[in-house]
């Protein structure tokens, strides 16, 4: 699946502009930490894309979300490598997997909103976000406070968390005009 292919098939699903730039920033970290550690970069951005397409659908009614995602890719015919992972997202109905993927995500899903709250601090400029901003930002607990700290560490079983910030914010950069970030 081409990107391209993965947005128009959100949008068909996610209408607020917010949440598709949401499914894009986690998107390119995903492809960053994919090239970092080997994995299929097409496939990790898609799984990105995708993951919260069900998001509007659920309606606020968590216990459906991630699993009426993977229902909906199972029915357009995305394969059960880029579902499973947009299933088994819903950390608190589905966590038990350690494998990369799924950790992968669950990080990129929380340090993606993360960093794009230090970029608007920057008054929207990325490339004055570092690792130091990141490091600094993620002991301030009350700054993004949704962005889930304990999830975005599950990474250190893969990567030093320095270097997935780094990463993090290098995949980020690559789209950053499409996030209207400069
Ligand atoms: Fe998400």
């Amino acid at each position: 699946m081409q990107r391209d292919e993965a947005i128009a098939l959100l949008k068909t699903h996610v209408r607020n502009e917010g949440l598709i730039n949401h499914c894009i920033a986690t998107a390119a970290v995903m492809k960053a930490v994919a090239s970092r550690m080997g994995e299929d970069e097409n496939k990790w951005e898609s799984i990105g894309i995708l993951h919260d397409i069900d998001y509007e659908e659920v309606n606020g009614d968590m216990s459906h979300h991630g699993s009426n995602g993977y229902k909906i890719l199972m029915d357009v015919g995305v394969g059960e490598d880029i579902a499973g992972p947009v299933k088994r997202h819903n950390y608190e109905l589905c966590w038990d997997s350690d494998t990369p993927v799924d950790i992968a995500l669950t990080a990129s899903d929380n340090i993606s909103g993360l960093i794009i709250a230090c970029a608007l601090v920057k008054g929207g400029d990325i490339s004055a976000v570092t690792e130091k901003t990141v490091r600094k930002k993620m002991k301030d607990r009350s700054f993004a406070a949704g962005c889930n700290r304990e999830r975005i560490k599950m990474i250190e079983k893969f990567i030093e968390l320095p270097e997935f910030y780094n990463i993090a914010i290098e995949g980020m950069k690559n789209i950053k005009t499409e996030l209207g970030l400069f």
